[in-house]
This record gives C-alpha cells, sequence and structure tokens, in this order.
C-alpha cells in the first residue's frame, strides 16, 4: 500500500533556495520552490557524486554544483551537458503545510 511521506514544511522552502530532504526508504530528495509551487526530484545528480541542493537554482532550472551540469525542476530532464539522464520527478502533494509525496 502507498502511503504520504511527510519531506518538511512548505513555508520553511523559499522560492530559489532548494532544501534538502530525507524519508524513510527514499533516495536523497530536494525540494524546491518556483513560483509558489512546490516541485521534488532526487537530490543526487545523474552525472556524479552531487547534491543538486548545493547547487543553483534559476526558475525552474537547477544547476549541479559540480560540472555546470543542469535539470528542469518540474520535469527531471536533463537540460545541459554533461547530464545525459533525467532525476526523478515525485508528485507532489501539500498536507496541512506539508510537502508529502507518496512512497512508490
Ligand atoms: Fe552534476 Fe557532474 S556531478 S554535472
Amino acid at each position: 500500500m502507498s502511503k504520504n511521506l511527510r519531506l518538511c514544511e512548505v513555508a520553511d522552502v523559499k522560492d530559489g533556495e532548494p532544501v534538502a530532504a530525507f524519508a524513510e526508504g527514499m533516495p536523497a530528495l530536494a525540494v524546491y520552490n518556483v513560483d509558489g509551487e512546490i516541485f521534488v526530484t532526487d537530490n543526487l545528480c545523474t552525472h556524479g557524486n552531487a547534491m543538486l541542493t548545493d547547487g543553483y537554482q534559476d526558475g525552474d532550472v537547477i544547476e549541479c554544483p559540480f560540472h555546470g551540469g543542469s535539470f528542469d525542476i518540474k520535469t527531471g530532464a536533463a537540460n545541459a551537458f554533461p547530464c545525459q539522464v533525467a532525476i526523478v520527478s515525485y508528485p507532489v502533494e501539500i498536507e496541512d503545510g506539508w510537502v508529502c509525496i507518496t512512497k512508490p
């Protein structure tokens, strides 16, 4: 049975300042605010051992801190070389002011 996992409070995620989040049984996660809308992706870059929350958010793009690759925050698609493999993007639900995803 799937269940909602609470990651962090919506109020803690500022536009342009992604937040690292952890949930049991899940890989490291990144929570973003893009113009007031919340998105969640895997935090680990698919090119190397970098946490995207250490990178730079520009609108709906997250740039990896290591080699300049980037991803689309809304879809997880790889945007810029050397990133070629998408990161996982999770459907988000807001529950009592908390950012939640459903554990697959
Ligand atoms: Fe992210 Fe290389 S580790 S671009």
